[in-house]
């Protein structure tokens, strides 16, 4: 049997506090395999569509496992996560998990949690801490091998993307959240892959923040200063939409004119894939809840589980999304 859950009087306030951030909690309503397991979830935020499906798909899999998750939005602020951790940690939740919004600053809550024997469970996002015993396992995809693959798919397709055909390959890059494990490993492994290639220059690099707005604002910007851009990369699906926005205004033909590779393959980034106006998307699946939720009731019971668990993950070209599309879940 797992412990139950004590409410603390300032463990309570501090939830007051989270009402802002979105926090709540599903409750455990009697479906099979969580037997009464609390899972407390800090999440990063609703910042684009992969975090929307990542949501549904872990709030989804706690009410059909009877698992009682208590669940808050970042709103993408550190500041809120770790707030939201030590309610956690005050209400004796049997398991803490959550997706960090950057990679580092984790260390004094992710002690508080170990002193107070709490197992925590990173998802979708690392943490960099030398201390490897702050968290119990780690679920998430390879971020350097997307960027990789993202690089990958350029290198082989270079002399296509060279578009006005003066030798050069020029790629502006919209990053996701700084500091962001996401941002960073696609950030290195496009490069590392794209290296190999004098032609391909990363003319321009900046932040969108992982958001539609963001990706369009930044275009925008790269747009007025450069005038010689072949090809956008784009961390997610989301910032290459707002790319594609930004580009269509200035006159241009997304998947054209400019070519545009990125990551997730969310649905309305598969639908631009397959009318021709993103090139080529690697995937980043969200859908972690059923992962997650086996992985939380092994650590609970005190089994043993592997450090890292890796996702399993595809690309897809224009092709490849059309016959895909329809059955697309997210
Ligand atoms: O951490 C996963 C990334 O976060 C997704 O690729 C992006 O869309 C999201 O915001």
């Amino acid at each position: 049997m797992f412990k139950k859950v004590i409410t603390v009087t300032a463990g309570l306030a501090l939830l007051g506090g989270m009402t802002a951030c979105g926090s709540s909690s599903d409750g455990g309503n009697g479906g099979s395999g969580g037997d009464g397991l609390t899972m407390g979830f800090a999440q990063v935020g609703a910042e684009s569509g992969w975090r929307s499906a990542n949501t549904t798909s872990i709030r989804e899999t706690a009410k059909k496992d009877g698992v009682d998750l208590k669940f808050s939005d970042a709103q993408q602020k550190q500041e809120n996560q770790i707030k939201a951790i030590r309610s956690y940690i005050q209400q004796r939740v049997d398991v803490i998990a959550f997706s960090p919004v950057v990679e580092t600053g984790w260390d004094a809550v992710l002690q508080e949690a170990k002193r107070a024997k709490i197992p925590v469970i990173l998802t979708d996002r690392a943490v960099d801490s030398d201390d490897d015993s702050l968290y119990v396992t780690f679920l998430g995809s390879d971020f350097v091998e997307e960027g990789e693959k993202a690089g990958q798919w350029l290198v082989d397709n270079a002399q296509d993307a060279d578009v006005d055909k003066d030798g050069d390959v020029n790629v502006v890059e919209l990053q996701g959240t700084t500091g962001a494990a996401p941002a960073i490993d696609r950030k290195k492994g496009f490069e590392d892959v794209t290296s190999s290639d004098d032609a391909i220059k990363i003319i321009a690099s900046q932040t969108g923040d992982f958001t539609r707005d963001g990706g369009k604002k930044v275009m925008e910007a790269f747009l007025q200063s450069h005038d010689d851009i072949d090809v956008v990369y784009a961390h997610n699906d989301d910032m290459g939409l707002g790319a594609i926005e930004a580009i269509e205004a200035a006159g241009k033909k997304p998947g054209t004119d400019i070519k545009i590779i990125t990551v997730d393959a969310v649905k309305d980034g598969m639908t631009a894939l397959s009318e021709g106006k993103i090139n080529f998307i690697v995937e980043c699946n969200p859908l972690l809840g059923p992962q997650l939720m086996e992985l939380a009731k092994k650590v609970v019971a005190g089994e043993d589980v592997p450090k890292r668990v890796v996702t399993e993950e595809t690309t897809f070209t224009q092709d490849q999304a059309k016959q895909v599309l329809a059955d697309r879940q997210y």
